[in-house]
């Protein structure tokens, strides 16, 4: 990919300045502030509407500069030789002495910390001395971007954002795998590409959870990364007027608009999509989204979770 040098060297003034800019990570784009400038992470709650007991990931160049921020542990430095630079997020005991912004971490003894692997930001992350806190670059509630244009429709003209970086499609499609290792037993705080199993032969057994009923990363309420229209899940027919969300070869009849995650039925493939794809079904005039059913397993139960909090009722934790 060929790199707007003069973008990069915007996006490093905007956030010397304190302001924002939206970056393209391998997962979803990014609203990136300096993570130790206060001010500059509360521009970030500010444009979100995110509630500030929700806190931030830090993303860094390296997980050498990782350590200036947390206590690691063995685990620690055989997740981030297994996998990262990637789209895996460790939760971690704080150092005592990390500049982080409070804010960021919503006043936690712990941090989320990642080393993305999107080309273009790990240039901005290497010349920046600070790591970068940064969500999903989406107003609360709403879904998580996999382009720029997608950014833009919810952002462009902004005064908090200094500048947007363009980093092409995402290719994961969904946000990165959170595992929390600062207590004795890991856990999955949020599915992502990276699966349990994958995560197992690093750390030997982790714990679950059960992401649909019970909320362990403060911010992963009930509603989610979510359309303006209904989700009809696990669909088995589908009405003439509805949208329908396909997976797999056999498509069912019936609907006039009709987006296929995946034809072959990859799960992988799917996960690219699901964002853009609901995106664009939202667009449109129909009553609902129907959704075909997809399988509960590895990156499945990831898609099925973010499919899940999108359809999570308005008085069900709407934040
Ligand atoms: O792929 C991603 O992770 C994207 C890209 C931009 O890097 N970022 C992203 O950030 O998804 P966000 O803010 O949308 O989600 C961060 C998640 C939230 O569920 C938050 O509650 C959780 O991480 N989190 C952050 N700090 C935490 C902590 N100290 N303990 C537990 N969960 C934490
Ligand atoms: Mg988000």
């Amino acid at each position: 990919m060929r790199f707007d040098y003069l973008a990069l060297e915007k996006a490093l003034e905007s956030l010397e300045k304190g302001l924002l800019v939206v970056v393209p990570t391998e997962t979803v784009y990014g609203l990136a502030a300096d993570g130790y400038n206060d001010k500059a992470v509360a521009r970030i709650y500010a444009l979100k509407q995110r509630p500030s007991f929700n806190p931030l990931i830090l993303h860094y160049y390296s997980a050498e500069r990782v350590l200036n921020d947390v206590v690691a542990d063995e685990r620690f430095f055989k997740l981030a030789e297994a996998f990262w630079p990637g789209p895996l997020t460790i939760v971690v005991k704080r150092r005592d002495d990390s500049k982080a912004s409070p804010l960021a971490t919503a006043g936690l003894e712990t941090l989320a910390v990642r080393v993305p692997s999107h080309p273009l930001l790990r240039s901005l992350l290497e010349k920046y001395p600070h790591p970068l806190a940064a969500p999903s670059a989406n107003p609360s509630t709403r879904i998580s971007p996999t382009h720029l244009q997608h950014v833009l429709s919810y952002f462009e003209g902004s005064e908090h954002v200094g500048t947007f970086l363009e980093g092409g499609l995402a290719q994961v499609g969904l946000e990165s795998t959170v595992v929390d290792i600062s207590s004795k037993t890991p856990a999955i705080l949020r599915p992502g590409i990276i699966t349990k199993e994958a995560l197992e032969e690093v750390l030997g057994p982790i714990d679950e959870g059960d992401h649909t009923t019970s909320i362990k990363a403060p911010g992963q309420m009930k509603k989610h990364y979510a359309p303006s229209l209904p989700l009809r899940l696990n669909a088995t027919m589908v009405r003439e007027d509805e949208a329908l969300l396909a997976f797999g070869p056999q498509v069912l009849n019936g609907s006039k608009c009709v987006m296929n995650l995946s034809e072959e039925g990859n799960l992988l493939e799917a996960a690219s999509n699901l964002f853009r794809f609901l995106h664009e079904l939202d667009s449109k005039e129909f009553s609902a989204i129907a959704v075909m059913p997809i399988p509960n397993v590895g990156v499945g139960k990831a898609i099925n979770d973010r499919l899940m909090r999108a359809n999570a009722h308005e008085n069900e934790d709407s934040l």
